[in-house]
């Protein structure tokens, strides 16, 4: 026997019993996104790897060890998307998009990391992606807050906590990074090997560490909010009191520094604690200089992703989700003879009524079996397609799910007498006459 293939470790199918939670978040998201004024952007899932190298940074853990990397046949170096954010930021300028145009956008569709798989992280997972590009004023970072606090109420997720900070401008940072790494290289000896390999690299994301040894050494650390340029300062006050004035709660975290490099002043995370380790539920910021840097005109902009398996698993959880979708009506067909016929009718059927849900009976089967495939789908409808009906120029109709027998309608009137039925069934307590 030859050896069955699995798939790729942290790469998941999304089975048909889980695509109705997929549905529904991304219709809620959709229909939010639309309602603020975003406009969908689809862009390419593949892009030079010189693209994360220079969004993302070098130094980053997602560039430096976790990117799809490959050769392609004509010796170019490419990368499956780790994120959205630097594909999108390429197309607004390949496209002649920016030269001071405003832009909503969002994209929903997988990235991929090659990080430790376990439960609420994977190696290809989903994002939907949010960005606002052209504005520079807090006002931005407030809406795309508030749409985000909107979007967890509209789909009945609770328990999320804002977490918000500001990193400054790129100077401010950097003052903040040296006066950073003189503290940690003073307590150098108790670093543990992933803070020692960041210390010259990346310091800012040792404040990241979710090792319990090093937080009494990151509680002690300068903090980056204390090391403010003015601006900075007065843009993260004015979104904190907008944020206010609007009724979104979030807390100040000051160690929050996000690892990507691209961002500046607002950074923010909404975090659940129900799915452990991998808490960060939707995360973005400010990033004002990403768009020069990649060669476009020097464009602010600010958004979010939120990672949709750890959206839906918290979707699941609360049990908020639509009940699974049946068909209206399930076709039973008696006598082979009858199956050509049968297709004809629903076929008609489903001209007639487009949005009717039928599912006919395939394959044969005998009665019984077809009445126990019919139960199954959860159709409150039968419709039977027999030689000896036909004969007589009718079909006949019988509610599945209650206790009431045949009706028999002319094959010339199926389409309003299914309509009937199905209205009848409709109602609370009562069948279509026998
Ligand atoms: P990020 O924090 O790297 O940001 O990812 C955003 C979200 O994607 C996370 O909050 C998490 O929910 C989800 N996520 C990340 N990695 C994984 C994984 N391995 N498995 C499952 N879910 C994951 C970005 O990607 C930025 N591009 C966000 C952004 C947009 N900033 C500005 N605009």
């Amino acid at each position: 026997m030859s050896e069955q293939l699995q798939a790729i470790r942290g790469m998941n199918d999304v089975l048909p019993a889980e695509i109705g939670a997929w549905q529904h978040f991304e219709t809620c998201t959709r229909d939010l996104l639309t309602s603020y004024g975003y406009e969908e952007i689809r862009v390419p899932i593949v892009e030079r790897t010189e693209l994360f190298k220079r969004a993302i940074g070098e130094h980053t853990d997602v560039v430096g060890k976790e990117m799809y990397t490959f050769t392609d046949r004509g010796g170019d170096s490419l990368t499956l998307r780790p994120e959205a954010t630097a594909g999108i930021a390429r197309a607004l300028i390949s496209n002649g998009m920016l030269r001071g145009a405003r832009h909503k956008l969002w994209c929903i569709g997988p990235m991929f990391r090659h990080e430790t798989p376990q439960a609420g992280r994977y190696r290809q997972f989903w994002q939907v992606d949010v960005e606002a590009v052209g504005c520079a004023g807090p006002d931005v970072d407030a809406e795309l807050i508030a749409l985000g606090t909107r979007l967890w109420q509209r789909l009945g997720i609770s328990g999320l906590r804002l977490e918000i900070n500001s990193l400054g401008t790129p100077e401010s940072r950097r003052e903040y990074r040296a006066r950073l790494t003189e503290y940690l290289r003073r307590h150098e000896s108790i670093l543990d090997a992933d803070s020692q390999r960041r210390l010259t690299a990346n310091p800012l994301r040792i404040l990241d560490s979710k090792n319990p040894q090093m937080q009494e050494l990151i509680r002690g650390a300068p903090e980056l909010t204390e090391h403010l340029d003015a601006e900075s300062r007065q843009h993260f006050e004015t979104l904190c009191a907008t944020l206010r004035g609007i009724g979104v709660d979030f807390t100040i975290n000051p160690r929050l520094v996000r690892g990507l490099d691209y961002y500046n002043r607002t950074v923010f995370e909404w975090i659940t604690q129900s799915t452990g380790a991998q808490n960060a539920v939707c995360s973005g910021g400010r990033y004002d200089g990403l768009i020069a840097q990649l060669g476009g005109d020097a464009t602010p902009a600010i958004g979010f992703a939120m990672g949709v398996e750890r959206l839906v698993a918290l979707l699941s959880a609360a049990g908020r989700l639509p009940a699974p979708a049946h068909p209206d009506l399930f076709v039973v067909v008696s006598g082979e003879q009858v199956a050509g016929r049968a297709l004809e009718l629903v076929e008609g059927l489903r001209s007639a009524r487009p949005r009717l849900r039928i599912e006919l009976n395939l394959g044969g089967g005998n009665f019984k079996a077809q009445f126990r495939r019919a139960d199954k789908s959860g159709a409150p409808l039968a419709l039977i397609v027999g030689e000896d009906e036909l004969a007589r120029g009718v079909v006949a109709m019988k509610p599945l799910r209650e206790q009431s027998g045949q009706s028999e309608c002319p094959v010339g009137e199926l389409a309003p007498a299914v309509d009937a039925a199905l209205a009848l069934l409709a109602r609370p307590g009562s069948a279509p006459a026998g």
